[in-house]
């Protein structure tokens, strides 16, 4: 039983131990026509929980380097590779990544973005579809095929790196400011994302 409507999965139990360990579908957020996509692993407990990625402290994170970057969270799209939570926060397995693939494919084709941004390890290896040593390799630029079609695609370490080695959160605020240039949105939001904070 899967079934997708637009850009929502409402209905899929394709992975035993994903059905077993969600307690919802967690489907990405912001616009549908979105310039700039930042693609995560899988929910986490309070993604779980709250129905929207990047909720917890990662998404504490990357709401700072958006805000930074002259951003808001409303600005841009926010998905994962799987959409369900993997059980003890374990990461995706192979043919979890492959069930969800076709829904990620379907949600970039409508959404389009100009840019993708890979969070992580997990992200960028699955739209690379080869081995990534994201430390080494973020900030790198790269074409990546995901359905018909093909995305410019930014790799970043996941905003929890910046949690727990501090030295890599230079780096991240770095990427995410490159990232809203890249896209194009740096000079198209009108300020107000930025003047909301004073
Ligand atoms: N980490 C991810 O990769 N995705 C989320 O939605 C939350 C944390």
């Amino acid at each position: 039983m899967e079934h997708m409507e637009g850009l929502c999965v409402t209905d899929c139990e394709q992975c035993p131990e994903l059905v077993e360990s969600r307690s919802r579908i967690v489907n990405g957020v912001g616009p549908d026509d979105a310039d700039l996509l930042f693609l995560g692993e899988a929910p986490g407990a309070k993604e779980d929980e709250g129905g929207e990625p990047f909720v917890g402290r990662s998404g504490s994170v990357l709401d700072d380097a958006l805000r930074e970057a002259g951003l808001a969270r409303a600005d841009v799209r926010i998905t994962n590779c799987v959409r369900c939570r993997p059980p003890d926060n374990r990461d995706p397995k192979t043919e979890e990544l492959a069930n969800c693939r076709g829904y990620l494919a379907r949600e970039f084709e409508l959404v389009d973005p100009e840019l993708v941004v890979t969070l992580g390890k997990v992200p960028s290896q699955h739209l690379l579809d080869r081995n990534v040593a994201i430390t080494n390799e973020a900030g790198s630029i790269v074409d990546a095929r995901l359905g018909d079609e093909s995305y410019r695609v930014l790799l970043s370490v996941h905003p929890a790196a910046t949690l727990y080695d501090r030295s890599q959160r230079e780096g991240f605020f770095e990427t995410i400011a490159r990232a809203a240039d890249l896209s194009g949105l740096a000079d198209s939001t009108d300020g107000q994302a930025s003047l909301d904070d004073f």
